[in-house]
């Protein structure tokens, strides 16, 4: 198994690229189901997840090729609506299949997820949805069987999923009449599964609000697309930058996808400029202050970058309680930092609370989850001494090499075998 070894305390410099996000390339390779012509994705990072999900649409019958940071996929001769529960159980997006495979031919079996081990992740909105669109479900060996025909309904989620979102907006684009959905996901990845939909024909109104209104097409086409960048992989070099002092440029990132991060990194006195290229980081006076965290949905602090912060204010000024409102078991990685010297108290399964210390000391740590493996990595990265992160797969499931882009900027980080 592969693992990270890190001499900590290496002040970070240089400039480091950002790619597409993963959580946006994601779904708009589903999409690429909904049409029969070519699906052309640019700024792709070939993660394992990707690769994951390229093996599955494969697995159907569609054509999926890639070349440098392009993705190609067209699913013009599907063999099968059927998802396999050996790509499924490795990655909870893929499950994202069954809207437009239900929406394009009437039918789907996928298997039902797995993905990283963060809570409960039921996926009843999803099949709800569905079911108010006229979709038959039943659950069968591990999978979930839907047939249509689907028609257009009014559907309210009583709580935001991004997956659910998705999903229910790829079922209904070519869905005869005039679909609703009330309170979907807003984060960019949806807007850009959006974009991405609108070019290929889509008739979607009211994006960016609490309100989308579909309106089914006959047939959606081919299109070109440059995926957004990853506002994680972005906050993750910020993070990285402020908790070693030092001062980096991230090519591709976008502040705009990440302020309510950015406004956090300000309080520590980090300084940030947005420049057409990419996001400046200057942390070389950095002040690491406490300040409580919430999580929410966007525009809201992200879940996904609760781990990142956690080991910021482990190594702040002061006390702060952060509180998990999306996920009921994303502190996993907390028990790690503890053994690096973090002092850090459980309250409940929502929240902890967190004393800064002046240094943490590195240690062997597990990632049990790809965001909480990165907090890790971060705080090896900080930390005095040698530590070794291990199961970094589940970090490779978001992140292009990242002892590479680590070591670009003057982290001693090298990947090795246990
Ligand atoms: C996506 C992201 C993940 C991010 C999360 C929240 C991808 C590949 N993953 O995950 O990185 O942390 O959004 O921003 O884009 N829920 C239900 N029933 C459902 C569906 C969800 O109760 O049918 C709950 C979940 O258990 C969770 C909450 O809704 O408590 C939000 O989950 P959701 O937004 O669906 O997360 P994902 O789409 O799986």
């Amino acid at each position: 198994m592969d693992a990270f070894k890190i001499n900590g305390g290496k002040k970070l410099s240089g400039t480091v690229q950002v790619k597409g996000a993963k959580n946006a390339i994601l779904p708009l390779m589903a999409a690429a189901l909904l049409t029969d012509e070519p699906v052309v994705l640019h700024n792709i990072s070939y993660l394992s997840d990707v690769v994951v999900l390229s093996e599955l649409l494969a697995s159907m019958g569609a054509s999926v090729t890639h070349a440098s940071d392009t993705l190609v996929i067209q699913a013009n001769a599907l063999t099968g609506t059927t998802a396999a529960y050996e790509y499924v159980s490795k990655m909870r997006a893929a499950f994202w299949v069954l809207g437009p495979l239900l929406g394009r031919f009437g039918q789907a079996s996928v298997s039902l997820p797995g993905g990283c081990a963060i809570g409960a992740r039921p996926v009843d909105l999803y099949i709800k949805a569905l079911q108010e669109m006229g979709a038959e479900t039943h659950i069968e060996n591990g999978y979930v069987h839907a047939t249509g025909p689907l028609h257009a309904a009014e559907i309210f989620f009583p709580k935001i999923s991004v997956g659910a979102t998705h999903n229910t907006i790829m079922a209904a684009v070519l869905t005869p009449g005039t679909t609703i959905i009330h309170n979907p996901a807003l984060e960019p990845e949806a807007i850009d599964l959006i974009n991405l939909l609108r070019k290929m024909g889509a008739n979607i109104q009211g994006v960016g609000t609490k309100t989308l209104t579909i309106t089914g097409v006959s047939k959606l086409h081919g299109a070109v697309h440059t995926v957004i960048p990853d506002r994680i992989e972005t906050a993750t070099f910020a993070v990285a930058a402020a908790v070693t002092k030092g001062k980096i440029f991230i090519q591709g990132g976008d502040i705009n996808l990440m302020e309510s991060v950015a406004d956090l990194l300000r309080l520590s006195n980090v300084i940030l400029r947005q420049t057409e290229r990419g996001l400046e980081v200057n942390a070389e006076h950095a002040v690491l202050k406490s300040t409580p965290i919430e999580t929410a949905e966007y525009p809201g602090f992200p879940t996904d970058d609760q781990s990142l912060m956690t080991t910021l204010l482990s190594l702040a000024d002061g006390r702060a309680l952060v509180t998990e409102h999306i996920f009921e078991n994303r502190f996993m990685h907390v028990p790690e930092l503890i053994r690096m010297g973090a002092h850090i108290q459980i309250v409940n399964n929502q929240s902890v609370l967190i004393t800064g210390v002046p240094e943490l000391s590195g240690a062997i740590v597990t990632s049990s989850d790809l965001r909480g493996g990165v907090g890790l990595v971060l705080a090896a990265l900080a930390a005095k001494g040698e530590s070794i992160v291990q199961r970094i797969y589940h970090i490779d499931r978001g992140y292009d090499h990242l002892e590479t882009k680590l070591s670009s900027l003057g982290a001693d980080i090298k990947r090795i075998k246990l």
